[in-house]
């Protein structure tokens, strides 16, 4: 029955892992993968998860399945943590949510749900956007179009161009946002524009669906939530995806929430049922571990004010990479005016430079980083910024 089936190539990103292993330059620099490193390149577990594994240890005593919504400590401090406490939504009992296995999970349950609601609904995405939401979308049969987000000409926000878009989507339609810390582009919505997009949305009566994986490394945990919690406010009806792998550094536990903002309480119940439904077809129960970790972080005291500071911590870290870098850069005699990368929020941050200068950057200076111009800020250490910002002058 498989001789029908082609070889699918490698994704891009794990290719490029691989030729950075293969590489035997001591000096090699790998911007690529999206997951955060320290100063020593490596990825360390969360002093605050450390001690919650060893909470966990002592009270777990069973490991029979637990409720197909989720561990409920982790329910409730996901969505304080994502609406806020105030929150009339969650206040009113309009929020459905379960826990799913990585904010992948979320968006692709969250596809189905949609899908079962209207499948001729299009999500709109912006251009460019990470790349997986295309097969986590997509893949749920629902039609995928793009709005003008980046202009890398410029290095920021088309956000007259974007306006004008967004205008003209249908009622009933969806239109993905990034929380935050804007992957790949590193370039987010001001304030003053989230209360735009709010506006249009409630003059089309598009659907916003906000994805949100890097809460806290942009200007801060509640700085970052402006815009899914203006949404979440003003509007009756939001899609929300969330990740704990880059925030709580929990990447291989798989953990992430979907939750949906109804229109009342009444509604929130059959919607509940229908997203608990459709997890089941696909994998039945939610994994507990990482859910379980996330319940004890943000429930105790003492234990979310310190992995709040490690997330500012992580944060403030990326913030100074990214001035170093552009500093070296100016420094090294750059031809081109790289400040936009102190702009950036979070992660990652598109250097819109050409793919052929990417390839020659990694080919001539083993530093590596997908075509796109895409770098993984927490890739960059004091230790190795010199080197890249004169591998990347050499390539301008
Ligand atoms: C924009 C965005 N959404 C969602 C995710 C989901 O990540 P995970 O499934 O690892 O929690 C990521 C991870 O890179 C992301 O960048």
């Amino acid at each position: 029955m498989f001789e029908v089936l082609p070889k699918i190539p490698a994704d891009p990103i794990l290719g490029l892992s691989a030729a950075y292993k293969a590489d035997p330059n001591p000096n090699k620099i790998d911007l690529g993968v999206g997951v955060y490193k320290d100063e020593n390149g490596n990825t360390p577990i969360l002093d605050s998860v450390i001690k919650a594994q060893s909470v966990l240890l002592e009270s777990e005593i069973s490991k029979t399945y637990i409720t197909p919504q989720g561990v409920p400590g982790f329910i409730t401090g996901m969505l304080t943590l994502l609406l806020g406490k105030e929150s009339k939504a969650l206040l009113s009992n309009r929020v459905a949510a379960v826990q799913s296995p990585g904010g992948c999970g979320a968006l692709r349950i969250l596809a189905e749900l949609i899908k079962r609601c209207n499948s001729d609904t299009t999500v709109w995405v912006s251009d460019p956007t990470w790349a997986n939401h295309i097969p986590l979308i997509g893949d749920a049969g629902l039609n995928i179009e793009t709005y003008p987000y980046f202009d890398k000409s410029t290095a920021s926000i088309k956000f007259d161009e974007m306006v004008d878009c967004l205008k003209q989507v249908k009622k009933g339609d969806v239109v993905l946002l990034h929380g935050c810390c804007h992957n790949p582009t590193g370039a987010d919505l001001t304030n003053e524009q989230w209360d735009e997009v709010l506006r249009i949305a409630q003059q089309t009566g598009f659907i916003p669906f906000i994805d949100t994986a890097y809460q806290g490394f942009g200007d801060g945990l509640e700085e970052d939530a402006y815009g899914l919690r203006l949404m979440a406010e003003n509007l009756p009806e939001v899609i929300i995806a969330a990740s704990c792998s880059k925030n709580f550094g929990l990447y291989r536990e798989r953990v992430g929430l979907a939750a949906m903002i109804t229109s009342d309480a009444a509604m929130r119940d059959i919607v509940q049922s229908q997203i608990q439904s459709v997890a089941r077809g696909i994998y039945s129960m939610p994994p507990s571990y990482g859910g379980a970790l996330v319940d004890i972080i943000l429930n105790n005291e003492a234990l979310k004010a310190q992995w709040t500071n490690e997330v500012n911590e992580m944060r403030t870290r990326m913030q100074t990479l990214r001035q170093l870098l552009v500093d070296k850069l100016a420094e090294n005699g750059a031809s081109k005016d790289f400040s936009f990368v102190t702009q950036q929020k979070g992660m990652f941050s598109f250097l819109c430079i050409s793919p052929e200068q990417v390839k020659k950057v990694r080919d001539e200076h083993s530093v590596y980083f997908v075509d796109s111009s895409r770098v993984n800020i927490a890739g960059i250490s004091r230790g190795n910024v010199d080197a890249l910002a004169k591998a990347l002058v050499s390539v301008l």
